[in-house]
């Protein structure tokens, strides 16, 4: 009898958690991954006198302001748990009202050096950048490349390299690139200052080297130490890698804010066009209606009440393609077209969002996708109807959208559905997860069915009842593993989870940050559909 082969995975619990005690847990993940590489490395590093990379991103931001960190989940639970963030803090805030954005090394974890998912990281940080418009300030202490995990992170178009051609591309394109440098940063972790356009070093601790101490002596045997060879003083005042050298960490991010204050005119975050008005508080917070069990219908509407200004919803076609809601709203004063499953997606509910997005296109409002999404209907009479054709025509509409579209999973994310409802795939400028959601490509039971039905066929009956039974609970094991938001996340499927109740002032300035942008005139046409 053929073996059956699956993944060796747990047998999770499936049922569901409360919101409160999902937060709970998110809480903590956030608050153990913000403590970097643990007390050792932590304890090493205060005695070099160094900050911690939210010391110094703290410092840098304009006091009492907000920081929007992305992905600080990244590579969570991989590398058996040794690589919290990934090694690295990336997120949005202010420097003297400027929205910039920050990517700061974290040297306690395995010296700041890049694992797969820190370069991910680090060059989402960026494409974020360059899609809104951003200054980049890097606050470097980089080993480079974590040289056991070379094959994933050095030769690939979106490796290292990518990253680099990015900062060159965007330093280009006027979004200015700043460099502090605070620790020993070599190979990789030397060229992100070297491309900077405006370098700061610090004094004792600052170094620059294509190749540390051991490469040099390695390849042309010559001793050398650390400082002689890429210290700040050397490379403010001979070889000119660096334009200025600092004292301290203190007195380097303060002459950091000091070169933010002359960007020039630059993006300013742009004013809403109405005053912000807080939801009604008859609504409920959002995590009230957060869809914590996928098998119950959600109220979908009170959840999106509870998150625009007003709690104003304009709805569009509200008798036609129910299960897709589509309606104007307002969040934080910007205007936001929204789109949020209410159910499968039939051809009418497509049709209507394909219709609903190119009205937004030509009016240039920004969208947003609210993704409770089971999939696209399947059956004979989806079929006949043309469902095949009207997804797509959302799928289409989805992928041609020229304004800014925004994407929080709030439940599930299954299937065609999760592409119809701007994916990942589908370039959303942000993504973020609540802490129920559960992306896959179907749920764990429809998962098991599909799986034990075909491998009941290829095996022509072959199969043991005990083999199917134990195949069925390993897929379904499989599915809940994978679909797991922590999962998600850990591999920069999203730009984080955050909170429900979090999730208007997330979006709110993920809005004010595309606002005012120049928009592309050309003709938007508006197909009814
Ligand atoms: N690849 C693999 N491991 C690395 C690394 C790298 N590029 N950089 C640091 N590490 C590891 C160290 O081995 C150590 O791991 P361990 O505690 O499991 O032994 C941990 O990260 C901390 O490094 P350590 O050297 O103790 O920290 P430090 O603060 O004293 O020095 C650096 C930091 C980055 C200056 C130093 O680690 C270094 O020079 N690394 C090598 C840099 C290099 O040659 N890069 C070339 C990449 S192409």
């Amino acid at each position: 009898m053929a073996a059956i082969e699956t993944p060796d995975v747990k047998t999770p619990t499936t049922e569901p958690l409360a919101i409160e005690t999902l937060v709970a847990e998110l809480r903590v993940k956030h608050a153990a991954a913000s403590q970097g590489g643990g007390e050792k490395f932590r304890t090493r590093h205060a005695e070099r006198g160094k900050w911690f990379v939210r010391e110094r991103i703290e410092f840098t931001l304009d006091p009492g302001t907000a920081f929007l960190e992305l992905s600080p989940l990244a590579a969570n639970g991989l590398y058996g748990g040794e690589v919290p963030g990934a090694g690295i803090v990336t997120g949005i805030g202010l420097i003297h009202d400027r929205p910039c954005m920050i990517i700061a090394n974290d040297a306690t974890v395995k010296g700041g050096s890049f694992f797969a998912e820190t370069v991910r990281k680090h060059a989402r940080a960026q494409e974020i950048a360059q899609e809104n418009r951003l200054p980049v300030i890097y606050l470097v202490d980089c080993g480079g490349a974590f040289l056991p995990e070379q094959d994933r992170v050095f030769p690939d178009k979106d490796h290292f390299g990518g990253a680099f051609w990015r900062q060159c591309q965007m330093s280009a394109q006027g979004l200015p690139q700043i460099s502090v440098v605070f620790g020993g940063c070599t190979a990789g972790g030397a060229y992100i200052p070297a491309l900077s356009d405006q370098v700061i070093m610090v004094r004792g601790t600052g170094r620059i080297h294509l190749g540390g101490p051991p490469i040099v002596k390695a390849a042309i045997n010559e001793i050398v130490d650390g400082e002689t060879l890429g210290g700040a003083d050397m490379h403010t005042g001979v070889s000119g890698v660096s334009d200025h050298v600092a004292a301290d960490e203190e007195s380097a991010l303060r002459k950091l804010r000091e070169i933010v204050a002359h960007l020039g005119e630059g993006r300013r975050i742009a004013p809403p066009p109405l005053a912000p008005v807080p939801p009604l508080p008859t609504t409920g917070d959002p995590s009230a209606h957060a869809p914590v069990d996928l098998k119950r219908p959600a109220d979908m509407r009170a959840l999106i009440r509870s998150m625009v200004d007003g709690s104003q919803l304009s709805e569009f076609k509200p008798d036609y393609g129910a299960t897709l809601i589509a309606g104007f709203a307002h969040i934080h004063g910007y205007p936001v077209g929204i789109l949020a499953n209410d159910g499968a997606l039939f051809s009418e509910s497509s049709l209507k969002g394909a219709h609903f997005i190119e009205l937004c296109d030509q009016r240039q409002i920004p969208l947003l996708f609210l993704q409770n999404i089971t999939g696209f209907m399947v059956g004979t009479a989806a079929e006949r109807g043309g469902i095949a054709k009207h997804s797509a025509k959302l799928v289409y509409a989805v992928s041609n959208a020229r304004v800014p579209k925004l994407t929080v999973i709030v439940g599930g994310s299954y299937g065609a559905g999760n592409y119809g409802m701007c994916g990942r795939g589908f370039r959303p400028r942000f993504l973020f997860s609540w802490p129920n959601a559960r992306i896959a490509t179907m749920s764990p039971d429809v998962a098991s069915t599909v799986v034990t039905e075909l491998r009941r066929a290829s095996l022509k009956g072959a199969a043991s009842e005990a083999d199917i039974t134990e195949l069925d609970r390993r897929t379904r094991a499989q599915f809940e593993e994978q679909s797991d938001p922590y999962y998600a996340t850990a591999r920069l499927w999203d730009d984080g989870i955050i909170e429900p109740d979090q999730t208007r002032d997330v979006l709110g300035l993920c809005l004010a940050l595309s606002a005012g942008e120049a928009q592309d005139t050309g003709p938007r046409p508006v197909y009814r559909m």
